[in-house]
């Protein structure tokens, strides 16, 4: 493969040329998008008269997995338009989805974007694009409508399902072109998606969030929650697992809360039932659970099924009852290790991740004491952890007990070698056993081995071609590296 292509599948196809796009624009979605494809289309069309080749696109996500399938969404309709897509910024037309959970998110982009202007200044027909979460925060307009005038065209969050309509504004139009709404309570299904892998894929269940855990922006820039109706996201299973896809990580900021704001509500463990029937569907993984509203329907269904991966990312995010009080996070140390006794008794095997922040404002040594506590406890199979950053907007932004930086880099890096410990211990302990994997990819370091991924979610590299990607497979862990494995071919069953 060359560094211009990409690997990838779309489905959904749609018959863009059957579309009349010298009528007015329809009003209903998906349809006026579909019109406004076509327009693009024509654009496209032109632009390979004038200059002999296609017009290039680069997709660039940052952030989360519920960013990755918005990309996915971006780049599924470039490539309807016409776009060739690369994995290169020097391209004619260049989106960033962007992350705002963090300040570095933040500065990594305006790190970037410098970049791309100094490459625009050479290249001007050049397009550039911002959309995702930071570009819902005011101060972050602000900046780019005074300093990056370079910048075409910029949306939000909440009205990605308009980029085909946003982009033919800015391919026919000069100057800026901003569209931020500040919330909205609609989901627009239907829209063509590429995927980065043709064996598994992300599903979207539900969007934003209701929490207001106090560090945290994501409510503030992906609105409140919303669940897709059932039906919509089975038939998009259905078709996904026609399409050959084997896997399926379910997501929403909060999948344990699914379905209780629909019409006719609904349980994520109902939800998952339904998914467990459709044929072809392997294993089914979702992110994230809040610990809050992990209930004892969804323990049994995941206990009982032959298809949900034994893995459960569960954010800790303190393991001291004082602070996740001020976190807003509505449970204790007490509950949180007690579900977790529930959970490790259905499902002995299971694997559990989370996540954790250190230096929350006002976060004592004694806090952090209980935070390692519960690491000890638990014996994270992995755990992402995360320096606190402040978020202007959020309640705990102003909170003025600020840990001074030293003594959270201090704590951050007694955590990871805590994690770490007991990381490399329940890896090791899997050490000899023949798992299930499934191969995703060819080891980019040696050709000769093929790297997958186990239900736990723990990797692991072993002998094979790219025959066996998409293929679940018997593999004897021959050697734990501490989060990965060295392991050999053990047999195939029938797919
Ligand atoms: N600072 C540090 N980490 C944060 N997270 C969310 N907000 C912040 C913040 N302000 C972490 C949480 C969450 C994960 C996705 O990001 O641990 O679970
Ligand atoms: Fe942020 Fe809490 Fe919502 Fe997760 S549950 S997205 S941490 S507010």
């Amino acid at each position: 493969m060359t560094g211009r292509e990409k690997p990838g599948k779309m489905y959904n196809e749609i018959d863009l040329d059957k579309i009349d796009i010298n009528a007015a624009p329809p009003t209903e979605e998906p349809l006026r998008q579909y019109y406004f494809m076509a327009k693009c289309r024509a654009w496209v069309k032109e632009f390979e008269q004038e200059n002999g080749q296609r017009p290039i696109a680069h997709v660039q996500n940052y952030g989360c997995q519920m960013n990755a399938r918005d990309s996915e969404k971006l780049a599924g309709i470039l490539e309807v338009i016409g776009y060739e897509l690369v994995d290169t910024e020097e391209a004619d037309f260049v989106i960033y989805n962007t992350c705002t959970v963090r300040e570095n998110a933040n500065n990594k982009v305006w790190g970037r974007l410098g970049y791309l202007g100094a490459y625009k200044k050479k290249h001007p027909q050049m397009k550039i694009a911002l959309c995702g979460c930071m570009m819902q925060e005011e101060e972050v307009i602000e900046k780019l409508k005074k300093s990056y005038r370079f910048v075409d065209l910029v949306f939000g969050t909440h009205n990605i399902y308009k980029f085909a309509e946003l982009l033919y504004t800015s391919l026919v139009q000069d100057g800026m072109v901003i569209d931020i709404w500040k919330d909205t309570d609609r989901i627009v299904e239907d829209l063509p998606m590429e995927r980065k892998y043709n064996f598994k894929s992300g599903v979207n269940i539900m969007f934003g969030c209701n929490n207001f855990c106090s560090y945290c922006i994501v409510p503030y820039v992906r609105g409140r929650e919303r669940s897709r109706r059932p039906q919509d996201i089975l038939r998009e299973i259905e078709r996904l697992a026609a399409d050959g896809v084997v896997e399926i990580m379910l997501l929403g900021q909060n999948v344990n809360s699914y379905g209780k704001n629909l019409e006719e509500p609904v349980t994520f463990a109902e939800l998952l039932l339904e998914i467990e029937k459709i044929e072809g569907i392997r294993r089914i993984r979702f992110m994230t659970s809040h610990p809050k509203d992990l209930s004892d329907e969804l323990i049994e269904v995941m206990a009982n099924s032959r298809k949900i991966c034994n893995h459960l990312h569960l954010p800790l995010q303190s393991g001291s009852s004082r602070i996740l009080k001020e976190m807003n996070r509505h449970y204790d140390k007490e509950q949180y290790l007690l579900l977790v006794e529930k959970i490790r008794r259905a499902v002995p095997d299971i694997a559990l991740t989370t996540d954790i922040i250190v230096g929350f404002p006002g976060e004592t040594e004694e806090d952090f004491q209980e935070t390692m506590d519960v690491v000890r406890k638990v014996g994270y199979e992995s755990a992402f952890t995360f320096i606190y950053s402040k978020r202007t907007g959020t309640p705990a932004a102003i909170k003025e007990e600020q840990v001074p930086e030293d003594v959270v880099k201090d704590r951050f890096d007694r955590l990871l070698k805590e994690v770490q410990r007991h990381a490399t211990e329940r890896a090791n302990a899997l050490t000899g056993r023949v798992e299930e994997v499934l191969v995703e990819e060819v080891n980019e370091q040696d050709e000769s081995l093929v790297s997958g991924r186990m239900g736990n979610n723990f990797m692991v590299h072993f002998p094979g071609n790219e025959e066996l990607i998409g293929k679940i497979v018997n593999v004897k862990l021959k050697e734990c590296r501490g989060f990965y494995f060295y392991g050999e071919f053990a047999g195939q069953e029938e797919q």
